[in-house]
């Protein structure tokens, strides 16, 4: 009997790691810059819940808002390393992949409106950016909007003389280094972390960004004056390590495609409101005054920044703004 017993306990201690394997979940780290209370917080929270519910529990998608995993160009990094499975950099950042086309769709006064963005990104132009990952072990995932970008100082900004001298934080892109040039502004690339205290302690003037990152961030706390000039749109690209997302059991991936799809049509959907709201509680704070350029103002911006459109050859190459031009119907000199 007691062999017995002794049998039934060896076998039961050689299958625990087995069945303890078996019941650990696939962890999925996703980073991410923002609050939790923005579009992107929200999708990521979104994607969260679903990816566990339909995976029964076999995925734990772990989510680290606020740059408390990684900053801006550390995350890229992390990810081709596989450090961290899943990210959603804004498309300003991929140029420490080596990818410089996605730039294209920071060009000033692109996107008519939210819809034209959405198809643009749903098309051929998403598809044909998310082609150009694969080269770098990085797969597209989804395109998760935020807007579009508002200009702050501590001065009023409506006529493009305004801008003159103006040192300006920008994410990372070119295309925006550029506009912000045409302008007579300085722009200098800073991580997104460090955007506040830079702002706070006159390391730079102002900065663009949109309603939702102004107010989680406090931006509008630390500059008295927001253009709502919707110069340019920022939009997100969830993107995964290709061989991590290769390497998980198919059945498991198929649901994590369809959390993602839902998670997209979610935060997509929510994008436009969270930021109208995230606007209205800027103005009730009372800190800041907003202003919104007249048409002749918008006229000015526009020209001032038009030669971006040529420039832009130079940076992101001729094929993706064909594409684009094609598929907006917008010409690019
Ligand atoms: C920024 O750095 O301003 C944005 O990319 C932040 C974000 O992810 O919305």
């Amino acid at each position: 009997m007691r062999k017995l017993l002794l049998a039934v306990a060896a076998a039961a201690f050689a299958l625990a790691p087995a069945v303890a394997e078996a019941q650990s979940p696939i962890v999925i780290k996703f980073s991410h810059v923002v609050a939790n209370d923005t579009p992107k917080g929200k999708g990521a929270l979104k994607f969260k819940e679903l990816a566990e519910k339909y995976t029964d529990g076999k995925v734990r998608v772990e989510v680290y808002p606020n740059s408390s995993l990684y900053k801006d160009k550390e995350e890229i990094e992390a990810l081709q390393l596989g450090s961290v499975q899943m990210l959603a950099p804004s498309t300003a950042k991929f140029a420490p992949l080596g990818i410089k086309e996605f730039e294209a769709l920071d060009l000033p006064w692109l996107f008519k409106d939210d819809a034209t963005y959405s198809s643009a990104m749903k098309g051929t132009v998403g598809k044909w950016l998310f082609q150009k990952l694969e080269a770098k072990g990085v797969t597209g995932l989804a395109y998760w909007d935020n807007g579009f970008h508002m200009l702050s100082a501590n001065r009023p900004l409506l006529k493009p003389a305004d801008l003159q001298g103006l040192k300006v934080r920008i994410s990372g892109s070119k295309i925006a280094d550029q506009y912000f040039r045409l302008m007579g502004s300085i722009p200098q690339i800073m991580a997104f972390s460090e955007v506040y205290q830079a702002l706070q302690t006159g390391v730079v003037d102002g900065c663009e960004n949109t309603a939702s990152n102004y107010l989680t961030q406090k931006f509008y706390e630390v500059q008295k004056d927001i253009t709502v000039s919707y110069h340019a749109h920022l939009q997100y690209a969830v993107i995964v390590n290709s061989k991590f997302w290769s390497g998980l059991p198919p059945d498991i991936r198929t649901q994590l495609e369809k959390a993602m799809n839902e998670a997209t049509d979610y935060t997509n959907l929510i994008a436009h409101q969270e930021n109208e709201d995230a606007l209205a509680e800027i103005k009730k704070a009372g800190k800041t005054t907003l202003h919104y350029l007249t048409d002749d103002e918008r006229k000015a911006w526009q020209e001032a920044m038009r030669p971006t459109y040529t420039w832009a050859k130079g940076r992101v190459g001729q094929e993706v703004l064909d594409l684009v031009a094609r598929e907006l119907d917008v010409k690019m000199n």
